[in-house]
């Protein structure tokens, strides 16, 4: 049987748990494939893309920082992807076009907004910390679940401004205004890397916070940042990205394989050993 390929792309790499994930589940479906990491420059993005027209790949994930420098190499963008210009997921359709869809959403969506049942949702007011490649994403997944008061701060204020040219009514707060504002927010997200295992952390942590504050980080390596370990001890209710990153595969699976794969325990706990 010949065996399919599949994999990410990004740079650096070293970190990700898609191998993980997705082989996995392709034991677990008896899908003869293999996943693996891609590590590339921007200037070999043209020939992964290739691949996948040949049918050489059959489909690959994206990571930072390549979701939005692949657009220009696809047929067509669609769904999330289109409303957020970020592309996590491409495969070749029955039509033989490249396509880039986007499952970030989707798994903020099952792992962090369906979540939310505090009153009033509508009224929050939420501040999204960063402007990379995963913000587009976190703002999408809010506004599908009604949250319309949004803010953004980016240590580069360019890059916030860029977003708000595609969501022009989230507000923009300068980098170094984040802990005067962070009183009056009702939940704070985490989409920078500050944080993540082994690289630059916050310099502070929010001092005056509601005692109703929910904070979410996109990161889950580690499992506690400090900034979850600092707010949790002042009573926030806090998340981390695990679950979303579990979700965003389930998705990019189905979109491959036609299979929606279980989230069993098993699952659970060989991602949790593998995280360093
Ligand atoms: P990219 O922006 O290249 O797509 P990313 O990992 O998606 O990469 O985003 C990294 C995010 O973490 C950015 O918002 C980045 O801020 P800048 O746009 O100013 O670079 C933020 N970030 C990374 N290191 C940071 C630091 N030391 N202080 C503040 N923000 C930082």
């Amino acid at each position: 049987m010949i065996e399919k390929k599949f994999g990410i792309i990004g740079k650096p790499l070293s970190h990700s748990l898609s191998p993980i994930l997705h082989n996995f589940w392709f034991q677990k479906y008896k899908i003869s494939a293999n996943y693996s990491l891609i590590e590339i420059e921007l200037d070999e993005i043209e020939g992964v893309i290739k691949k996948i027209r040949n049918n050489e790949l059959q489909g690959i994930n994206v990571t930072v920082p390549y979701k939005q420098a692949v657009i220009p190499y696809l047929d067509l963008i669609i769904d999330d992807a289109k409303k957020t210009s970020s592309v996590n997921t491409i495969n070749l359709n029955e039509e033989g076009k490249v396509v880039g869809n986007n499952t970030d959403v989707y798994g903020l969506q099952r792992g962090f907004t369906d979540k939310l049942n505090n009153q009033n949702l509508t009224q929050n007011k939420v501040l999204i910390l960063g402007a990379g490649g995963v913000t587009p994403s976190v703002i999408l997944a809010l506004e599908k679940k009604g949250i319309k008061r949004i803010s953004i701060s980016n240590r580069t204020q360019k890059k916030a401004e860029d977003i708000k040219k595609k969501f022009p009514l989230i507000e923009l707060v300068e980098w170094k205004n984040i802990e005067s504002k962070s009183e009056e927010m009702d939940i704070i997200i985490n989409a920078t890397s500050l944080g993540l295992q082994g690289g630059n952390d916050f310099k502070q942590i929010f001092k005056n916070i509601k005692p109703s504050l929910i904070y979410y980080d996109i990161i889950y390596n580690p499992r506690e940042t400090t900034m979850i370990k600092i707010l949790k001890q002042k009573c926030a209710k806090t998340f981390n990205g695990l679950e979303m990153f579990i979700y965003q595969g389930q998705k990019s699976f189905f979109l491959w394989n036609k299979i929606k794969p279980d989230l069993d325990e098993e699952l659970k706990l060989t991602i949790k050993k593998n995280l360093k």
